[in-house]
Order: structure tokens, then sequence, then C-alpha cells
């Protein structure tokens, strides 16, 4: 990979001395799903895919970007002393926005950069491809500017800043917090109320992490987003009114019960109850994990899909068909769409021995009932944002 973006570099500007060589992972959601801007707790992993990078400071003040995945856009100028999202600049929005946050929070670069990458995660499937590169940019700018008083955590708060400041979509930290936090062989245990976290391992002898992309996206994902979480908002200010809490992640299910009266709106109510009871299955999910009750952590994430379905309403219909085949599919410990919802992906635990039968039994009657194919990744768990 390497040598496939050096090339590609010393080729659109002049050589590749003194290049730094960059990866940063996509990400998979376990389980605690639309938990991350509700102060609760979520349970994601990076993954071994990801997008690449290669930098190297310049000494005007103008930024390149290039992109190997999306070469129509050819190399997509900027210049430090113009740092808005412009629509021309399409991906290149994303490594700008970071750059932009960088100066927001009194890191600003004194002279520009050129920038090449390649990724290999899916574009739009639910894996985090904006905030593999947001992350990737980080890194790259504490390597080449010294900003060596930022941590990975500092990384990933400026990338989640960028994505709701710069390039409009408000989402919470668990994407990028995955992607610069990743650790091989691990899930992160993270509560998005305190950022305090710890790694699972996770370590499936006799199963496999399968994830299944839908290859739809229906459109309105970034409206129906934000309208969920100024939902969960409402909810949150009215009960407050009778109990006293600060997200609605302080809430047990028993608490929720006794004071849920406060929602006269149905539609609050159920948006409600998902993220209460998401953040306690998520907690019981990675207590059942150390406990090596892997039968249990399935069932909790065929609980989170049915809470995400019914009750926060973020599937849709093939979604539905992926992981309703995947129920009836023998071998198959848990199955969920993971992500923001609205299309993407499913995570599915598949025993060793049943992922091939998986795979293709799930991928021809996907086909026959939807029209389309989908893809498979039997996906191993990676470590996070680095220079490589
Ligand atoms: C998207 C957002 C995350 C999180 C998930 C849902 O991936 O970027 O912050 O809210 O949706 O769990």
């Amino acid at each position: 990979m390497k040598e496939k973006l050096f090339t590609k570099f010393a080729e659109l500007f002049g050589d590749a001395e003194n290049t730094g060589f960059y990866f940063s992972p996509g990400r998979v959601n376990l389980i605690g799903e639309h938990t991350d801007y509700n102060g609760g707790h979520v349970f994601p992993c990076a993954l071994t895919i990801g997008t690449y990078g290669a930098a190297r400071k310049r000494s005007d003040r103008l930024v390149h970007f290039y992109s190997m995945n999306l070469e129509n856009f050819g190399v997509v100028e900027a210049s430090l002393d113009d740092l808005t999202n412009q629509a021309a600049y399409g991906w290149a929005n994303y490594p700008l926005g970071v750059v932009w946050a960088f100066a927001q929070k009194d890191h600003t670069l004194d002279t520009g950069f050129d920038l090449v990458i390649w990724g290999n995660i899916p574009n739009g499937s639910g894996l985090s491809s904006s905030a593999s590169l947001e992350v990737l940019t980080g890194v790259i700018l504490c390597d080449l500017y010294q900003f060596s008083d930022l941590s990975s955590i500092d990384l990933a708060l400026i990338g989640q800043y960028s994505e709701n400041q710069f390039n409009g979509c408000n989402c919470g930290i668990m994407d990028q917090f995955a992607v610069a936090n990743g650790k091989k062989d691990h899930a992160i245990f993270l509560d998005t109320a305190t950022l305090h976290y710890e790694y699972a391992p996770v370590v499936l002898s006799d199963s496999k992490i399968v994830i299944t992309n839908s290859k739809v996206k229906h459109s309105l994902v970034d409206s129906a987003y934000n309208d969920r979480r100024q939902e969960c908002t409402d909810a949150l200010s009215l009960l407050k009114t009778v109990t006293d809490i600060q997200t609605l992640g302080d809430l047990s299910i028993e608490a929720f019960e006794a004071c849920q009266h406060v929602l006269s709106d149905p539609v609050l109510k159920k948006r409600a109850k998902h993220a209460v009871a998401e953040n306690q299955r998520t907690i019981e999910a990675v207590a059942a994990l150390k406990a090596n009750d892997i039968v249990r952590f399935g069932e909790l994430m065929n609980q989170s899909h049915l809470s995400l379905r019914d009750d926060y309403e973020v599937s849709c219909e093939e979604i539905d068909i992926l992981v309703d085949l995947a129920w009836n599919t023998p071998g198959v410990v848990g199955s969920r769409i993971t992500g923001g919802g609205f299309g993407g992906c499913t995570v599915s635990i598949v025993k060793n021995e049943a992922v091939e039968n998986f795979i293709s039994t799930i991928g021809e009657a996907y086909q026959k009932k939807v029209g389309h194919k989908a893809d498979f990744y039997t996906v191993e768990i990676g470590d996070g944002a680095r220079k490589m």
C-alpha cells in the first residue's frame, strides 16, 4: 500500500522524500447504538480496514488533497487563509474541516501540506469512513507540526467537532473515539458521559464477526439522525421536570418506568425507552462477554435490533430482511443493525463452521428479495490511528 501511495504522491508532487505514511481504521459497533449523544455506553471496535495516507509539509500556505478512490476530483486545493466548507471540495471537506478545527483549538498551521489517501472502507456503509479520515488527518497534523500536547482522545474530540461544525452532521463521539483509540482484539467499553473507557478482550475462539453490507443508504440520513437527537433532547427536558438526571443514560429501566408518564407523546416515549434500555443492554452485554457468556451477548444484540427497529425506528426494510435471515440461519449467535441506520450494515456473530453457509444462504436469499447483492466481510479487530 505504501508503495502505491508514494508513487502517486511523487507523480503529483514531484517526489516522495520526507513523506510520512499513516493509517486510520474504520469501526464497527457491537452494541450500544444511538446512546453516545444520550450520555450512555457504547461498545465499538476498530477494524483492520481503513484509510491510508501519505503526507508532507509544504513551504507555502496551500493544502492539497488527493484521493485514489475518488480520482475524478483531481487534486483539491485550498488555502490556510480561507478555511471554509465548499461544495466543490467534495470529500476533501473532511480533512479540511480538521485543519479548521485545529485552528479553532489554537493549533494553527504555519504552512500547508500535501496529502494523498486511499481507503478500503466501503463508502456510506456505516463503518465510519468519515471518522477514519478525520482522525487520520489529526494524526498527520500532530506528526507534521509537532503538536505533541494532543492525546488520541483530543484527536477524537477534534474530529467530532469538525464533523459537527464544519460538515454539518451532529454526530456523537463514538466513531472518532473508536477510530482513535482502537486496540487489536479488543472492543472499547466507553461511557460517553465521562469519556471514561476500558478495553474488553473480544476473543471469540469459535466464532467470527461478520459484517453484511446491505448496499442501501436511504436519503435524509443526516436529517433523520438530527431529528432523533432532538427527540431525545425533548424527552430529557420533560423527564428532568420529575427526576434529577443529566442525561437519559442516568436512568435505569425501573427509574424510567417510574417517570415515563411525563412523556405523553408516544414518539418521545419510544425514543427515550430505546436510549435507556440500550444503555442498560450494553452494560449487561459487556458483563456477559467478560463472563464468557457469548450466548447472552448474542441475545442482547438481537434485542438491540428490535429496539432500534420498533422504538427508535432507524432500521429499514433491507436491513430487517438481512437480520431476519440471520436470525433464521444456523450458527448465528446474534445479529443487528450497526451504525447510524437507514441502511448500511448489519453486524453478526457467527460460529466458525457456519460462516460459509451464512454468506451463501443469506447472500442468495437477499438478492432474490431485494434485487441486488449484499457484501460480506469477515473482520478482524485492529489498532487505532497511527503513523506507520
Ligand atoms: C453514527 C454517529 C455516532 C452514533 C451512531 C449511532 O455512527 O456518527 O455518533 O450516534 O450513528 O449509534
